[in-house]
């Protein structure tokens, strides 16, 4: 008993001692090479939507100064596309600048030139193809979902004779008295500009941003549903569709 307790012992100094002096080991620094372990579109998808991103995931916490145009790309027809770059968690995105093209074969590639967060390069090229399907259709109608919410919370006063009589919402109208259309109490303002519910009057007025009266006039806000469906409307282009 006593004789182990002091090998024990003799045992616990040596580990110590050694651990103490030593230091210059560094077994515990990372040296894997990381690798993609997965990617959106996933390679040889097809019928991908032309608003989307491109993604690489890595398998471990990379060096965001190492993901850029020159190591993280996109090509079709043999020249790179714009875009921007952004790099969280574990994964990298490629934002395009306009929409990708229907129907078109685009490749990614991220290169030997991200590294991990320890300096640890990707061991090789990883590239993957994938191709788009048609151009994305509108989420809503002009007609069967955004004129039904002017019919029902609106055209009491904006019609003809009515209150609001300056700026008629019926549907034989509506489109072409809002779409690109100057706005008559907000100097300066345009009632719909397409692409931008932000500045569109419209909107404003409705989310009840500080332009005038939040309409419906003394009314009930619209629902977070029908504000939605006119903002989306507007965003996505204020088609006449
Ligand atoms: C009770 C009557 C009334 C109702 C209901 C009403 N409005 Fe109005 N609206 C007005 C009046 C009056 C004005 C102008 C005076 C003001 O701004 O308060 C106006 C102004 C506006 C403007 C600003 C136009 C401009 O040129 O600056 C917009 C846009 C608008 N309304 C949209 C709507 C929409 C969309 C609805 C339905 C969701 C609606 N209104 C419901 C009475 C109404």
């Amino acid at each position: 008993m006593f004789k182990r307790t002091i090998f024990l012992m003799s045992m616990l100094i040596a580990v110590y001692g050694c651990g103490g002096s030593g230091g210059g080991g560094g077994d515990d620094q990372d040296t894997t090479a990381p690798t993609v372990s997965s990617t959106s579109p996933e390679d040889t998808a097809t019928g991908v939507p032309v608003n989307s991103n491109v993604i690489a995931t890595f398998s471990e916490t990379m060096s965001s100064s190492s993901i850029s145009e020159t190591t993280f790309y996109v090509r079709t027809g043999g020249s790179n596309i714009s875009g921007s770059i952004s790099y969280g968690g574990t994964f990298a995105t490629f934002d395009p600048m306009s929409t990708l093209q229907a129907f078109k074969g685009y490749t990614a590639t991220v290169t030997t030139g991200v590294k991990d967060s320890n300096g640890n390069a990707l061991a090789s090229n990883h590239s993957w193809g994938f191709i788009t399907g048609s151009s994305s259709s509108p989420t809503y109608s002009f007609a069967t979902d955004v004129q039904p919410i002017f019919d029902s919370n609106c055209i009491v006063c904006h019609i003809s004779l009515g209150q609001a009589a300056f700026l008629p919402l019926t549907n034989d109208v509506s489109y072409s008295n809002l779409v690109n259309k100057p706005s008559t109490y907000t100097s300066g303002g345009t009632l719909v500009i397409p692409g931008n519910s932000t500045d569109s009057i419209l909107y404003k007025r409705i989310s009840g941003a500080s332009v005038g009266a939040q309409m419906p006039k003394g009314g009930q806000a619209l629902s977070p549903t029908e504000q939605n469906t006119i903002k989306t409307w507007i965003d996505e282009g204020a088609l006449n569709n």
